[in-house]
Formats: C-alpha cells, sequence, structure tokens
C-alpha cells in the first residue's frame, strides 16, 4: 500500500483517555460508575461559568478575539505580569506541543523525566524531535543532576513537571535553583503547573512568582484542574515577551475559543472557591494517602490531585479489578496506578475497590 504518512508515527504509542464512565456503567449494568482517571475536580462548574458560556453562546456565529486580550488581561493583573508576557491556548497540552514547535527541529533534543506526563513523547515525536528520557528517582521524583547531565548541543527544551503526573512528586526550590542554573542560556525551560494550585508543600515554588523574570523559562498551567474547565479547554502560559511573540506566530489562528474565554474569565473571579475546592481535595488526599499505606501499598507523599500506587506489572490487573467493581482508576502498565483524588464518596468507593483489588492480587 502506498504509504501516505510518516513511518516513524508507526511506533508513536496513542494517548490513552481515561475509559468512558457512560461505557462502563453501561457494561457493568450498575447505577453509576466512577470515574477517578483524567485528574479532574469533582465538583462541577465554578459559579457564574454556566452562565458565562450560555451568554457567549449567543455570539458563537463569530470569530473570537484572537488577541484574547480580556483574558490576558485579567490573567496579567492575577499574576502581577505584563499581558505580552502572557499566551493562552486550547488546552495546556496545546500549548505544550506549541512549545516544542516553537523550539525544535526535527533531531534536536527535548529532555524529561520519565514516568511523566504521557503527552510528553507524543508531542515531541510530532516534529521529529528526539525524545530524552531520564528515569525518575528510586523516590518516583525528578532526578534534576541527572536531567541537567542529559543536555546536549542538540537540546532545545527540557521540561520540569511539577508536581509531576502521575507520581505526585514535587521538586523544592533549592534543587530547582541549582538545576536551573546548570541549564545552558540557549535552552528552554518548561516548568509545567498542572496542578500548582493543590500545591501546600511550601518549599515547592510557585514558577511564577520565583522564575518567570529568567530570560529562558516558561511557566505553563491549566484552568482543566483547579478551575474545572477541563471540557472548555483552556490552557496559558507566562514566558518572556519574546519568547511569547515567538510562540504566538505558530499558536493555531482562533484556537482560545469564545466559550473558553468567557469562562476562564467567569473563573478567575472565583478564586475563593476554587481555594476551598482545592482544600477539600487536600484533605481527602492525606486522608486516601494514609488509607493506601494501611493496605501496605508504597504511596509518595503527593502534592497534586492524584495518588501514584507503584504496583509494577499489577498495575493492569489492579485497574481492571477495581473497572470490575465500577471504578476507573489510570494504570500505566509496568509501573504504576494513577488515582484522582474524587468527593469522600468516591473515593471511599475507590478504597473498597483497591482492598479488593489488592486482596485478589495477593
Ligand atoms: C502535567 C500536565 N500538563 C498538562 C496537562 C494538560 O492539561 P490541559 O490540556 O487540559 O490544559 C495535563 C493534563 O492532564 C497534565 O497532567
Amino acid at each position: 500500500m502506498t504509504r501516505l504518512t510518516r513511518a516513524d508515527l508507526d511506533s508513536l504509542p496513542a494517548y490513552v483517555p481515561g475509559r468512558s464512565l457512560a461505557d462502563l456503567t453501561r457494561e457493568l449494568g450498575i447505577a453509576e460508575a466512577i470515574k477517578l482517571a483524567s485528574n479532574e475536580v469533582p465538583y462541577g462548574p465554578l459559579p457564574g461559568v454556566v452562565e458565562a458560556v450560555t451568554e457567549a453562546m449567543t455570539q458563537s456565529h463569530r470569530y473570537p478575539d484572537m488577541g484574547v486580550l480580556a483574558l490576558r488581561d485579567a490573567l496579567a493583573a492575577r499574576f502581577g505580569v505584563s499581558a505580552d508576557r502572557i499566551v493562552t491556548g486550547c488546552g495546556s497540552v496545546a500549548l505544550a506541543e506549541i512549545l516544542v514547535k516553537a523550539t525544535c527541529l526535527p533531531g534536536d533534543e527535548m529532555v524529561y523525566s520519565w514516568r511523566s506526563f504521557e503527552a510528553y513523547p507524543i508531542i515531541s515525536a510530532g516534529v521529529g524531535a528526539t525524545s530524552v528520557r531520564v528515569p525518575n528517582t528510586a523516590a518516583h521524583g525528578h532526578d534534576l543532576p541527572a536531567m541537567a547531565d542529559a543536555i546536549t548541543d542538540r537540546t532545545r527544551l527540557v521540561v520540569v513537571c511539577n508536581p509531576n503526573n502521575p507520581t505526585g512528586t514535587a521538586v523544592r526550590k533549592a534543587e530547582l535553583d541549582r538545576f536551573l542554573a546548570d541549564v545552558p542560556s540557549d535552552v528552554l525551560v518548561v516548568l509545567d503547573e498542572a496542578y500548582r494550585e493543590l500545591v501546600t508543600d511550601p518549599d515547592v515554588p510557585d514558577a511564577i512568582d520565583t522564575y518567570a523574570g529568567r530570560p529562558n523559562v516558561v511557566v505553563l498551567r491549566t484552568m482543566s484542574k483547579a478551575w474545572g474547565l477541563a471540557g472548555l479547554r483552556m490552557g496559558y502560559l507566562v514566558a518572556q515577551p519574546e519568547v511569547a511573540a515567538a510562540i504566538r506566530k505558530v499558536l493555531t489562528p482562533f484556537s482560545t475559543s469564545l466559550v473558553a474565554q468567557a469562562a476562564a474569565l467567569a473563573a478567575l473571579q472565583q478564586e475563593d472557591e476554587v481555594k476551598r475546592r482545592c482544600a477539600l481535595v487536600v484533605t481527602e488526599r492525606a486522608r486516601v494517602t494514609e488509607a493506601l499505606r494501611k493496605l501496605n501499598v508504597e504511596v509518595p507523599e503527593s502534592q497534586a490531585n492524584f495518588v501514584w500506587l507503584p504496583l509494577g506489572d499489577k498495575s493492569a490487573p489492579f485497574g481492571a479489578a477495581c473497572e470490575g467493581r465500577g471504578v476507573i482508576v489510570r494504570p500505566f502498565q509496568p509501573d504504576g496506578v494513577r488515582v484522582t483524588i474524587g468527593t469522600p464518596e468516591e473515593n471511599d468507593a475507590f478504597l473498597a475497590a483497591a482492598e479488593f483489588a489488592l486482596d485478589q492480587l495477593g
């Protein structure tokens, strides 16, 4: 057969979304399955968001503001940076992709920790960049000295995922300071802070406050998690003005939709409610961690809205056993299982399923 697409894409793993809730509910014939597989915060849209989206829909025959001016101004005011340093996109994963596009030519290297966010290998391969994966430490975190050592003349981009998806571990200020001092000035460092709002360890720095002044640092954030906009796709980054301007050149035009802009503006009015919800998640994170440890699972301290169970090659069977009990989790065979923190009731259902699964697997 005539080949129409790139041969190197054949070996690329596809992004695996969490299993569909409706699908499992139907299969098990139960009232409703529980999904703890996509790191969503479970408390619904923030107050005012549905109204703002409904209002914006009346203009849905018009293109959105391509410059995203009102939202960039609101984010700039919130973070105390100028609006020319902010770029928004269709989720932060799209911005991560754009960052690779803006920095790497085929054969250039992108360094990241592994295991980390499963989109990184996919987006680096998308432009033909070479992924350089640095294994996580025995404690499931980034090995920053090894990542600095992995930088070569071909390296254009280094990603630090803080806290790390899927292990929940976070790097602290002293080690990040040292790392940033070691990275050559012509290599862009992306600090991916998708879960920043859930961080409670005071030694884990807020990268916008701490590092956004550095010329070669870009801070990536999302409104999918704590801000409840996963379905509307809204991410943003903070970079130096020249870097932001270059990124805008390769951005898909109009990719921050009208409704995403309206929803994000409404959500930003609700910071107190976001903090309240994050506090609930953090309390549950501690409870779930402790309960799993009582079941003899080694759970690294999480700074995000999920926990990591390093179950090795038992990960897939554990996931299947939980699904059989109506709880969808996210196995990454053969390393571990990531479980999103849900409502207290959802977490109780997961803990019961986990006890059953661990018992069954021996
Ligand atoms: C570390 C990390 N970065 C980025 C994203 C992308 O989020 P979104 O595209 O929904 O903004 C995720 C989502 O799971 C993530 O875990």
